[in-house]
């Protein structure tokens, strides 16, 4: 597959060249790269001075921000968790300069479209699921040697799928006949367990969330990526944050109230609450994409934005 293969349309673009409040000399940190929407947005607002640091998991994301890197010299591309983010920026001196950070969470539609890599229910490939294949564990593997109570608890836990029990049991008994090879086989064992399926969405959509976030470790490499950010950014820096589903907003959410009333402080520290600062404070509410933006792009349908600046401390 070429990197320019599958597109992907960049969501609540306005709203994040604002929310990031960019300084034309400033350092950005793209986390996630993906085809490069959103960092092309930073990029149109920096001078020569300004630098943009860009991270992704996935190699392909990779190999085309090396094609931009290659035609600019303000762009620096990491192959990299952003759970990492602050191992490769302290090394560069930056910890506590960052002018502003970017998370657009999820997976890209580039990853979904190909059905090679896995993603997709609704066109039949291997079964990987994997943002970066040439790590971890693929869902093929995961599905075929798990047993049903782990299936079923993960399903639940990060599908939030009623009917998770089922469908593990389904899992096991289909893999005990023929093993679970592609994303079609998984599918039709998922529309067979379900008994009434919600008429809004494909049986399939929540088990295949559950699995790829887990195999991912999609919330964790999230509540470690937002701790590094904060750490990274200066006074006056910026953390924008796009996601997609309520486990992953929830996060955000959390760690930015959290920050912005002096939270990240062990209780046991012998001083008062009101003499301390808050680290964060909210900018805004949280933001939705237009009616316009929900009609033309599929994908901005589920998106929240949050923004949060960090203060003096
Ligand atoms: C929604 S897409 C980003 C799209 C991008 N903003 C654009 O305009 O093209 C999410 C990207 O983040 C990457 N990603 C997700 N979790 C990651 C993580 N923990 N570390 C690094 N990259 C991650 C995925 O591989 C994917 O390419």
């Amino acid at each position: 597959m070429k990197t320019n293969e599958y597109e992907h349309v960049p969501v609540l673009v306005n709203e994040v060249e604002q929310g990031l409040n960019i300084q034309q000399d400033g350092i950005y940190v793209d986390c996630t790269f993906g085809r490069g929407g959103h960092s092309r947005v930073i990029l149109r607002n920096l001078n020569d001075k300004g630098k943009l640091f860009v991270f992704d998991k996935d190699p392909m994301a990779i190999e085309a921000a090396e094609v931009l890197a290659a035609e600019d010299f303000r762009v620096k591309v990491i192959h990299s968790a952003f759970s990492e983010i602050s191992v490769y920026l302290n090394k560069e001196g930056l910890l506590g300069s960052v002018n502003g950070i970017l998370f657009d969470l999820g997976i890209s539609s580039p990853q979904v479209d190909d059905p090679e890599r896995g993603f997709s229910f609704s066109q039949s490939g291997d079964l990987d699921m994997r943002m970066d294949p040439t790590s971890g564990v693929s869902a093929k593997d995961w599905i075929n040697l798990s047993d049903e109570s782990e299936i079923s608890q993960v399903i639940r836990k990060y599908g939030e799928e009623k009917f998770s029990r089922r469908i593990a049991r389904a899992i096991i008994e289909s893999r005990d006949i023929t093993p679970i090879a592609t994303t079609a086989d998984l599918s039709d064992i998922i529309v067979k367990a379900i008994p009434f399926p919600d008429k809004n969405k494909h049986p399939a959509t929540r088990t295949f969330q559950a699995i790829r976030i887990y195999l991912n470790n999609e919330l964790d490499e999230l509540k470690a990526g937002l701790f590094e950010a904060y750490e990274l950014l200066a006074v006056h820096g910026r953390l924008v944050v796009i996601s997609f589903h309520s486990l992953e907003d929830r996060i955000v959410k959390r760690f930015m109230r959290q920050y912005s009333k002096n939270d990240p402080y062990p209780d046991d520290l012998p001083i008062t609450s009101d003499k301390i600062k808050p680290a964060l404070k909210m900018i805004g509410k949280l933001i939705t994409p237009s009616n316009k933006e929900y009609e033309t792009n599929v994908r901005a349908r589920s998106a929240k934005l949050r923004i949060a600046e960090k203060l003096a401390t």
